[in-house]
């Protein structure tokens, strides 16, 4: 049998790029938890369902903050200015720290303003969609990751955040900057230096931002966050808007462009509810693959004990093919979140004016409660107390956004391959070209 390091290397080698889940499987024949070894970054990798969910919500387990930065690379990290911003954000921080900005942004970020934002949500779609149609007439082909996936996400944050639409174009590049640091394979001085520069220009951006919602109050999260708490700083603020967008943007994209390109190579699917495709498009392609902690002491997980203050990569996409949770796991089967019908109701699909399954139909509508009643729910948004805070908004994007688009463009199919984003740690696609056929 090859050893867990080797599997590891198949992994971030270009073959487990196109297909992660076969080195899931093998990683999972050492057991839930591999241990590494050797002098390489990663002291074990945690794949199986119960030990993922079990290391993510373990309070002794932490996410790789700045005593954990310091400790394993010197104080340099301090003279740049993107990471610098992570460790001081919610994401790389545990404890007091954590918990104080994830309350403040909790306060202000709730599922009712998730709600209210759905009807912009629909216009922004409804327009996007209008380019898609006027390109496709004009040039036969578009790129959806690039005219759509890439391009809703951020206009949602932005109306979330009260960043004029205007300001995207110069945006999305700089936060891409920031994205491409942040794949495990892509930290080079060069990416660094760019990342840092973009860092600066964004957190400027915000400062100025902030000073003018201070002044003039809006109706946006940005002027709710000073109004809740008066005394947060302008630093606290800027380093976790800045990764609130960026983990926003970056994943989103990705939910938009697997699920689109599982209904392209099946149709069938279009008939589907909407929240379980969502669902298990959610689990069964991952857009988050991995997340990586550290245990401050010495811990056992799944009979395995992980040393501490070493990198533990946890991987989401694979816990969510693990067998023992999901039945036929290598299956795509959006039955297996069907709603509980005792919950599902019609109000926020008539509240939005949009009706439907994944392809559009009217009988079908978005359920107001979380759509899974049963069984193990995917651990694509994490677990524990840095479960993402844009979950509900990254769902109610996607459930708006296939039934538009199947009903808008119901001849809509894949033009040629697509192609696969060259990122590890995010799975999804870089460009997806389709194009409509007159007959659906
Ligand atoms: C499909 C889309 C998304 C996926 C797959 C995703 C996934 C995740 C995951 C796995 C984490 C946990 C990270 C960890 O444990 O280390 C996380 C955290 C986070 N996410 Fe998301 N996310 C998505 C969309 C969003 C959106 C739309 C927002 C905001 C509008 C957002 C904001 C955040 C923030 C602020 C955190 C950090 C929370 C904390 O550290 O307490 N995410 N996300």
């Amino acid at each position: 049998m090859t050893t867990a390091a080797q599997v590891l290397q198949g992994l971030f080698s270009a073959e487990g790029l196109e297909d992660p889940y076969r080195y899931y499987t093998e990683l999972r024949r050492h057991g839930p938890v591999s241990l590494i070894g050797g002098s390489g970054p990663y002291a074990a990798v945690v794949t199986g369902y119960d030990a993922v969910n079990q290391v993510l919500r373990d309070p002794r387990v932490r996410v790789t903050d700045d005593a954990f930065t310091d400790s394993h690379g010197g104080a340099a990290w301090r003279e740049h200015p993107l990471l610098a911003a992570l460790n001081n954000s919610m994401m790389y921080s545990n404890g007091e720290r954590h918990v104080r900005a994830r309350r403040l942004f909790q306060q202000v970020f709730t599922p009712r303003r998730v709600q209210e934002l759905e009807p912009a949500m629909v216009a922004q779609i409804s327009a996007l969609i209008d380019g898609l149609e006027a390109r496709l007439a004009a040039e036969g082909e578009v790129d959806f990751m690039a005219e759509f996936a890439y391009l809703l996400p951020s206009s949602v944050v932005a109306a979330l955040l009260g960043i004029p639409a205007e300001d995207l174009v110069w945006f999305r590049p700089r936060v891409q900057r920031i994205n491409e640091f942040l794949d495990v394979t892509g930290k080079t001085a060069e990416v660094l230096r760019r990342a840092d520069e973009a860092t600066v220009e964004l957190s400027n951006y915000y400062r100025r931002l902030i000073a003018v919602r201070r002044a003039e109050p809006a109706d946006d999260l940005i002027s709710r966050l000073v109004a809740e708490d008066s005394d947060v700083s302008d630093e606290e603020l800027v380093c976790n808007l800045l990764v609130l967008f960026n983990a926003s943007f970056v994943t989103t994209i990705h939910l938009l462009g697997n699920g689109l390109s599982l209904l392209l190579a099946h149709p069938e699917l279009r008939s589907c509810p909407v929240e379980p495709f969502v669902e298990e498009v959610l689990r069964y392609e991952s857009p988050v693959q991995f997340v990586a902690r550290y245990a401050e002491d010495v811990i056992e997980v799944a009979g395995t004990t992980i040393p501490p203050k070493e990198v533990v990569l946890v991987m989401l996409g694979a816990a969510n093919r693990d067998p023992e949770s999901f039945s036929d796991a290598d299956r795509f089967e959006p039955a297996r979140f069907l709603p509980d019908p005792k919950t599902h109701t019609a109000e926020r699909r008539a509240a939005v004016g949009v009706a439907r399954g994944a392809g559009g139909d009217a009988d079908r509508g978005r359920a107001a409660s979380p759509p899974i009643p049963t069984g193990a729910r995917p651990l694509s948004f994490g677990a524990g107390p840095h479960f993402c805070l844009g979950a509900a908004l990254a769902r109610a994007e996607a459930q708006l956004a296939f039934p538009l688009l199947m009903e808008r463009l119901p001849g809509l199919r894949a033009a040629r391959a697509p192609v696969r984003y060259p990122q590890q740690f995010l799975r999804g696609y870089e460009s997806m070209p389709v194009e409509v056929c007159d007959a659906p």
